[in-house]
């Protein structure tokens, strides 16, 4: 693999590289990790880089790279830069033949994730978008719950994800993480809402199997200065008449990542909290509740447990192993088409689809966020 971005003192560049190897089924052997050559330097020193691949410029590297035989050349480039650099290094890698795993928000625009769409159509590249929290075994079971009909017709979709990193404006005391998000043009049409409110939209949508196609939203930007969201909520309509809430706060004071999702059916409701990962909470209206954990015997019986859980129960595995499910799960469907073993491709991993599906959320969010809460088409 190679990667664009993720170099020394980023967030979440070592979580992909974490990830990557986390199954040996990866290696990183190219990178363009900072625009800054030093620093892409220290950080390819680190991890062990050859430094003749290591490249000033993502345009230098994709370029360099397609031009390496097979057996050097990578297959996939990773990219982990700010918000404003996915949408260049993506379509240029598909266009020079790599498959891509891109972080979240896909891009800056519902535009420009079309054309990364049609371009992984036309050029027949895979493409994985990291809503990683949907490689949590007990997201996986609870998808498989639901879609297996256990709650009956899904009727209420209630997701939040609550962090109070930004109650104070940091971005003015230097925090870089900070600093991109609350500036437009690097993080986009939207702050919170991109940052967090797209991962719990997509774990409404993966767990539910539904799409919602109407909403409504109310933003806000509650530290003073800021231009960008910090706080929204929004009232979500599925395609199956189901209502929902999505609530994303970054300045919900003292919360760390409290992202949780419950649904809840005609039969019965789900509970899922990512703080507690290995655990899935099942509510029917004529018993006592059920507690599902990973890697107990009912769950191990079904796919999640089976392909996502990898410790036997109680022994804590969380961020950095449901992460790597997500890389294992796109890195054995590249193994599986260079072999040709079509009928082995599960693509279970969140991919293009989902990128595009963030973006029309985050669009039609903001859009209603500027006409007092009115209705909008997702
Ligand atoms: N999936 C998740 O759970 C998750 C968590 C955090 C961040 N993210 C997403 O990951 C992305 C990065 O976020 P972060 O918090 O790690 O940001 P960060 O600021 O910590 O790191 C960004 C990295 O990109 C590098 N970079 C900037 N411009 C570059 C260029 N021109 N060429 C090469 N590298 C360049 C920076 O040097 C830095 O190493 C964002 O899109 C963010 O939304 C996803």
């Amino acid at each position: 693999m190679g990667m664009v971005g993720g170099g020394e003192g980023s967030m979440i560049g070592p979580v992909h590289r974490m990830a990557a190897r986390l199954d040996g089924l990866s290696e990183l052997v190219t990178a363009a990790f900072s625009s800054d050559p030093a620093i892409t330097a220290l950080t390819g020193a680190r991890e062990g880089i050859d430094s003749s691949r290591l490249y000033p410029t993502w345009q230098e590297m994709i370029s360099n790279e397609s031009r390496q035989p097979e057996g050097i050349r990578p297959h996939f480039i990773s990219i982990v830069t700010p918000n404003h650099l996915h949408y260049g290094p993506a379509k240029m890698a598909l266009e020079a033949g790599f498959h891509v795993i891109c972080d979240k928000p896909l891009c800056m625009s519902v535009a420009e994730a079309i054309d990364l769409y049609d371009t992984v159509e036309r050029t027949g590249m895979m493409f994985c978008t990291t809503y990683n929290y949907s490689g949590y075994p007990m997201v996986k079971l609870a998808r498989e719950m639901v879609l297996g009909g256990s709650l009956g017709d899904v009727r209420k979709v209630a997701v939040e994800y609550f962090q109070g990193w930004l109650a104070s404006p940091v971005e003015k005391s230097g925090n870089r993480q900070a600093s991109w998000r609350s500036d437009p043009a690097r993080a986009g049409i939207a702050g919170a809402m991109a940052d967090i409110g797209t991962h719990a939209f997509n774990l409404a949508e993966y767990v539910s199997g539904l799409e919602v196609v109407t909403l409504s939203a109310d933003l806000h930007s509650v530290v003073p200065g800021r231009v960008l969201d910090d706080d929204g909520s929004v009232i979500l309509h599925f395609s199956n008449g189901a209502g929902g809430t999505l609530l994303a706060s970054q300045i919900a004071t003292g919360e760390e990542n409290n992202l949780s999702l419950r649904i809840y059916g005609e039969k019965g409701g789900l509970s899922w909290r990512q703080m507690e990962p290995n655990t899935l909470t099942a509510m029917w209206p004529d018993r006592p509740p059920e507690v599902f954990r990973t890697g107990t015997t009912f769950t191990d019986s079904g796919l999640a447990g089976r392909m996502h859980s990898r410790l036997p129960a109680g022994h804590p595995e969380g961020f950095i192993e449901a992460f790597a499910s997500i890389y294992r799960n796109f890195a054995l469907d590249i193994i599986a088409r260079q072999e040709e073993r079509h009928a082995d491709i599960k693509a279970d991993y969140p991919g293009i689809h989902d990128g595009v599906r963030g973006m029309k959320f985050l669009e039609a969010a903001v859009a209603s966020g500027l006409s007092n809460s009115a209705r909008k088409t997702v």
